[in-house]
């Protein structure tokens, strides 16, 4: 038996073709998955809108799923219409008006040798309310540490494609940055430039112009990261894509995080720990506050994905058609 304390308001979760009780779960010991890591994951949002719960830019985050997917060569056992109808039942089935939606692909029970050859790939879609990622306070501002250890390089793993496994990085980490009292963690890439923290993309804005890396800086092209670039276009924002240096990060009038948990974070504070022999400088970013761009567009996003901005309403899924 297993209890939902922190997934509040999951009832039953979907796993290969059925629903089940949440606090009834049998995946064998032996899955190949848990030993090595093996799965494939989404993040998606759905939140309330006058029209009922709809899903946040939910194609993309099919087609990053199965990107995904075929980085880890798994056959897919269902389509991606059929994986859409599964997560509309999981969200209604739970009576879910908003929510944190986790479809995960992975390789069960089979083979214990390193390449999954007689281990199935399996589908689990959970889904349950899931409030501020970084706690309410985030909304005023969060101070980020740099680690000391370098993201996962894209000439390494395919960084494009979210692999249960190498999220180990990001949990080590961020568990790092909190127990030294920090509210998350912030990756340099092996070049020396900011890349992304453990779960989130990052932002600068500089003299009215954002910025922020892309693939060939080894972070995760997040979908918020497209979004935000194309709602900051539309405000008439010039926006730049280029690799961001630490000295552009602290010089920064404004910074925030993005991302589907954690939506939009402004950054206020850093705490560099990436200098060698234990040694760390803390910054403030700008006038060490949320800056006032930073706080449009954070408004612009929650607008966009409640349904009350015309223009994005294509972004949304509802879930009851
Ligand atoms: C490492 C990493 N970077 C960035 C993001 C942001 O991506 P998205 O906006 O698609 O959630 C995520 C979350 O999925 C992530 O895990």
């Amino acid at each position: 038996m297993f209890n939902n304390t922190q997934f509040p308001r999951a009832r039953k979760f979907w796993y290969q073709g059925k629903l089940h009780d949440w606090s009834r779960a049998n995946i064998h010991p032996m899955s190949h998955v848990l030993h090595y890591g093996t799965s494939v994951f989404e993040g998606i949002r759905a939140y309330s809108t006058s029209e009922g719960p709809a899903i946040f830019r939910l194609p993309e985050h099919m087609d990053r799923f199965i990107h995904s997917a075929e980085t880890l060569s798994m056959e897919v056992p269902y389509s991606k219409e059929e994986m859409v109808r599964a997560i509309k039942l999981v969200m209604k089935e739970n009576k879910l008006t908003s929510a944190y939606i986790r479809p995960l692909l992975f390789y069960s029970y089979g083979n214990l040798g390193l390449v999954p050859k007689f281990s199935p790939v399996e589908l689990v879609i959970g889904a349950w309310e899931w409030g501020a990622y970084l706690g309410e306070k985030a909304e005023k501002g969060v101070h980020v540490y740099i680690v000391p250890w370098r993201r996962v390089h894209h000439s390494q793993l395919k960084m494009t494609a979210k692999i249960g496994g190498c999220y180990v990085q990001s949990a080590i980490s961020g568990t790092e940055a909190r127990s030294l009292g920090f509210d998350e963690a912030l990756f340099l890439n092996l070049e020396g430039h900011i890349a992304e923290g453990p779960g989130e993309n990052i932002f600068i804005v500089k003299d009215g112009v954002l910025q922020t890396n892309d693939k060939t800086e080894s972070v995760l092209e997040g979908i918020t990261r497209g979004s935000i670039l194309e709602m900051a276009k539309d405000f008439g924002f010039e926006t730049r894509i280029s690799p961001m240096t630490k000295e552009e990060f602290f010089q920064a009038d404004e910074a925030f995080f993005c991302g589907t948990a954690v939506e939009i974070a402004p950054i206020v504070r850093v705490t560099d720990g990436s200098i060698g022999q234990g040694e760390k400088k803390e910054y403030a970013i700008g006038k060490g506050e949320a800056g006032e761009i930073t706080l449009r567009l954070a408004k612009a996003y929650k607008d966009a994905v409640s349904g009350k901005t015309k223009k994005y309403e294509n972004w949304l899924t509802y879930v009851h058609d």
